[in-house]
């Protein structure tokens, strides 16, 4: 489909969130659909997945201010259909040099608010190294081509949509305190006070095209140094901040081993860590396979109990063991391996919820823990969708799975001056405190504190599910946002697609199930079970509470049989499905 003016973007928009529908070229899922036509028309000039995938992240970065962005970072899984061979590239963002353990500390406290909102939480951002390097190891085009679209949405702008709407309602007063953000996201009322834009108004980033412009001429150095790197340090210090133009100018990409596993026969590769969200995949998964081999059926009241523990312990050896490998000795293969999964498996009671603290810290489980006891419980409203998931698969059958944040909604909401660029807060994702929840109520233990130059704990998940026919071949390419949730809305779509026979579209639409074992709650979404089965789960010991919904996910599926793609974007969000004819 080629995409060309007015008339084709209301088409585009027409098709938004319908079914998976069969493509015979390459497909792509993204939560915009400026985003997905930008993918699509890098594969129309001939480019792969990767030109599409990159093409669509820094659009992204443009019309979902709010969910990712060039002052942000991610994660990404490269599969090359010739070669067979998978990568997974880790650009997200690292602690500065002069972050300490206690940054957000005082009197023996978490300070609240100090590190999601303002300078102070800013980590070194690595989205467009990463962006670049993607390009150049396994794209074909070239960067002023890759960009264009996305220069050219800054400069056109944006309309408010009822989601900008919603998370810049979430973070209004954290924008209001930074008077770049405030200037370019919201409007000044008559009365002079800064609001919300009205739905419709049209938001330009002039700033943001020029940093772009000069990101497609000059390369990562046009970040990293230079104008746009003083004027983030400069920015971020003046605000009490600590980042500095010697932690842009030292930033490195690195390249990860993706973690390999398996479910019913199909080969997995996803993120490993400091993703915790791969080790989570292939624990509950291989559990699920251990537990009920002969499958799943759909909404089974006892498969979804075994589903909600074993992501319940999955959970408590996240807390326990997770953080940057390059800092700690994170355990991951023993946790991803047959015995430790037989382990967890056989810990599970069929019959009844086990109490997420007695898994801590005197059960053989959690042995050797940082955790106490009674560790702070905090129960956040699930986390509205900021970071953002990309997947494609080509004709060629190269495939990308990427996933992008800022962290909260509009990150830090600090832009550095000038430049367009809006920080993240990915601070927030360490232990400010071992054993402290973080915005997304997750616990983290030592594993994950903060030291300069460390990489944050991350729930990302990008994900390759491969056939069963054919091990080299990609299926299924997915991710999400949802923060904690990523993980398990990951495992639920693999399950339904794998387990159900679901077709990709009513995979990503169907209701979902959430535990992570502190707060000790199942959050079921609203379109997730029918009383009885709620009632069945109650018996058993669960206490449920009842969310509105969550996660994002953008999946492209290919059946091995026919090679047909089925690209599909999560209804509950704005995104967009596409593919070529
Ligand atoms: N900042 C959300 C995550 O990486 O999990």
């Amino acid at each position: 489909m080629a995409v060309r003016g007015l008339a084709a973007a209301v088409l585009l928009l027409a098709c938004a969130a319908q079914a998976a529908r069969p493509y015979r070229g390459g497909a792509v899922a993204t939560a915009y659909p400026q985003a997905s036509a930008a993918a699509l028309e890098m594969l129309e000039k001939g480019g792969n997945a990767t030109d599409a995938a990159v093409a669509a992240a820094f659009v992204a970065a443009v019309v979902g201010p709010y969910h990712s962005g060039v002052g942000g970072g991610g994660f990404a899984l490269v599969h090359d259909g010739k070669s067979g061979e998978t990568k997974a590239l880790d650009f997200r963002e690292v602690a500065p040099k002069a972050a300490t353990r206690d940054m957000y500390v005082k009197d023996g406290k978490v300070v609240p608010g100090l590190s999601t909102d303002g300078p102070l939480a800013v980590a070194v951002p690595g989205a467009v190294a990463g962006y670049l390097q993607l390009l150049k190891e396994h794209g074909k085009l070239p960067p002023s081509v890759v960009l264009a679209p996305a220069i050219a949405a800054a400069r056109k702008g944006i309309w408010v949509t009822p989601r900008y709407h919603s998370m810049a309602n979430g973070r209004l007063e954290c924008l209001r305190r930074d008077a770049e953000a405030s200037r370019i996201f919201l409007v000044k009322s008559e009365g002079g006070t800064l609001e919300l834009p009205p739905l419709g108004h049209v938001l330009k980033q002039p700033d943001l095209a020029r940093t772009l412009e000069a990101v497609a001429k000059g390369g990562a150095r046009a970040f990293y140094s230079g104008r746009v790197a003083k004027a983030i340090a400069d920015t971020v210090q003046a605000g009490g901040g600590v980042l500095t133009v010697e932690d842009l100018a030292a930033y490195k990409t690195r390249p990860r081993q993706p973690l390999e596993g398996g479910y019913r026969g199909h080969r997995i590769l996803t993120m490993p860590p400091p993703s915790a969200g791969g080790v989570a995949v292939l624990q509950v998964l291989g559990a699920l396979e251990k537990l009920r081999p002969q499958g799943i059926a759909f909404k089974d009241p006892e498969a979804l109990h075994l589903y909600v523990e074993a992501v319940r312990r999955a959970y408590v050896d996240r807390a326990k063991y997770l953080g940057d490998p390059d800092f700690s000795d994170v355990p991951t293969a023993r946790l991803v391996s047959p015995g430790h999964i037989a382990d967890l498996a056989g810990s599970i009671d069929p019959k009844k919820a086990t109490a997420s603290l007695s898994l801590l810290p005197q059960s053989p489980r959690t042995q050797g823990s940082t955790l106490t006891d009674k560790p702070a419980v905090h129960t956040p409203e699930p986390e509205k969708k900021n970071t953002t998931h990309i997947s494609v698969i080509d004709k060629d059958g190269n495939a990308v799975a990427l996933t992008t944040t800022i962290n909260y909604g509009f990150g830090s909401c600090v832009v550095a001056k000038g430049t367009g660029v809006l920080l993240n807060d990915e601070m927030d994702d360490f232990a400010a405190q071992p054993g402290v929840p973080n915005a997304y109520g997750l616990v983290t233990g030592e594993p994950n504190a903060i030291q300069p130059g460390k990489v944050p704990q991350s729930s990302m998940t990008p994900t390759l599910v491969f056939s069963k026919e054919d091990p080299r071949k990609v299926m299924l390419a997915v991710g999400s946002p949802g923060g904690s949730t990523i993980p398990t809305t990951v495992i639920q779509v693999i399950s339904h697609v794998v387990d159900g026979g679901m077709d990709v579209g009513r995979a990503v639409n169907e209701g979902r199930l959430h535990h992570q074992y502190l707060p000790d709650e199942l959050w079921v979404d609203k379109w997730g079970l029918e009383p009885a089965t709620l009632a069945t789960l109650e018996a058993r010991g669960h206490k449920i509470r009842r969310v509105d919904q969550w996660g994002d996910a953008e999946a492209v599926f290919v059946d091995p049989k026919t090679g047909l793609r089925y690209s599909a974007s999560d209804p509950r969000n704005e995104g967009m499905s596409l593919g070529q004819d």
